[in-house]
């Protein structure tokens, strides 16, 4: 575990308040626009309920590889590392009823005993909720940079997200900011190069785009009332880390293995997870993560 703490530079945790926020694509993103930087980056999927990140990366078949006590990681898309609890279970329709002390000898050894090498950041992906998982990650995996808060638009996300912060500060770890996650709609398509075009959207929303040189346009239509990533930031003042829009092409990257970011690396979606990334690397690099404050 020691040996860990050394090799991995910075280790990041994802949480929600809330189930289906897009944490698992998230984490997902923030792995990949890591690793399109050159960056070693491994991912520890902790959600036995629902372990989604080996789908979203095409890893549904992968097998772990053991060697002297020593668990392998399978490697995914631009070689990221991904340790995974769907790795363990086997039959994935199957419920899993793991009782407290398996789960938490399962989650130790995805700490102590994953031969990850050195990486440059370790992205960690929980179920939702501020349950065992967390708790026993943040106990037991030391140097903890500190977690990202996964939400979506609505006001309602407020108050899930505070829960979040509430456990960051009940465990003493930084709160490195808050995603806003399927927040407007992304639109694209194509006109010849140099034209200007209106895109009607729903009730009456209208938006101005113009093609760049190859013809490509691109937007993003605000369905529902965007800013709830950005209020619940300001409310309880830890910084707002930006928006990942809402794009079909993530939920079918979902069902058929290829994350969108892969699919597309200079789309939307993509240039949205470069924004975040930014910031979480400004944070996470300068060690100014903010003390949590909750009133
Ligand atoms: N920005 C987005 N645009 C479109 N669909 C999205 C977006 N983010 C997530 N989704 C979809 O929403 C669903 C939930 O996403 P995801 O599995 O990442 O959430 P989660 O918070 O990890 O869920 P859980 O709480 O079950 O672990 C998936 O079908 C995913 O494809
Ligand atoms: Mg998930």
């Amino acid at each position: 575990m020691e040996q860990m703490d050394k090799s991995i530079k910075h280790k990041i945790m994802v949480l929600s308040g809330k189930g289906g926020v897009g944490k698992s694509t998230v984490s997902a993103g923030l792995a990949l626009t890591l690793a399109r930087r050159g960056m070693s980056v491994g991912i520890m999927d902790i959600d036995i309920t629902g372990p989604n990140i080996p789908k979203m990366m095409g890893l549904e078949d992968a097998e772990l590889h053991v060697e002297e006590g020593q668990i392998f990681p399978a490697i995914g898309p631009e070689g990221i590392k991904i340790i995974s609890m769907a790795f363990l279970i086997e039959d994935p329709d199957k419920p899993v009823i793991w009782r407290g002390p398996i789960k938490l000898g399962a989650i130790q050894q995805f700490i102590g005993d994953v031969a990850w090498g050195s990486l440059d950041a370790l992205i960690i992906d929980f179920p939702p909720g501020t349950s065992d998982e967390p708790l026993t990650v943040s106990q037991n995996l030391p140097g903890i940079d500190g977690v990202v808060i996964v939400t979506t638009p609505q006001e309602v996300a407020l108050l899930d997200s505070r829960k979040s912060i509430n456990f960051a500060k009940t465990v003493s770890l930084p709160v490195i900011g808050v995603v806003e996650n399927m927040s407007g709609y992304s639109l694209s398509g194509t006109a010849p190069p140099g034209s200007d075009l209106t895109i009607d959207g729903p009730g009456g929303m209208s938006i101005e785009v113009s093609t760049d040189e190859n013809g490509k346009w691109a937007t993003v239509l605000d369905l529902f009332k965007s800013g709830g990533g950005q209020k619940a930031a300001e409310d309880l003042e830890v910084p707002y880390l930006g928006s990942i829009p809402f794009d079909p092409g993530i939920v079918r990257g979902g069902d058929d293995g290829v994350h969108r970011i892969v699919a597309e690396p200079d789309g939307v979606t993509a240039e949205s997870f470069v924004q975040v990334v930014d910031k979480v690397m400004d944070i996470v690099e300068s060690g100014n993560r903010t003390a949590v404050n909750i009133r």
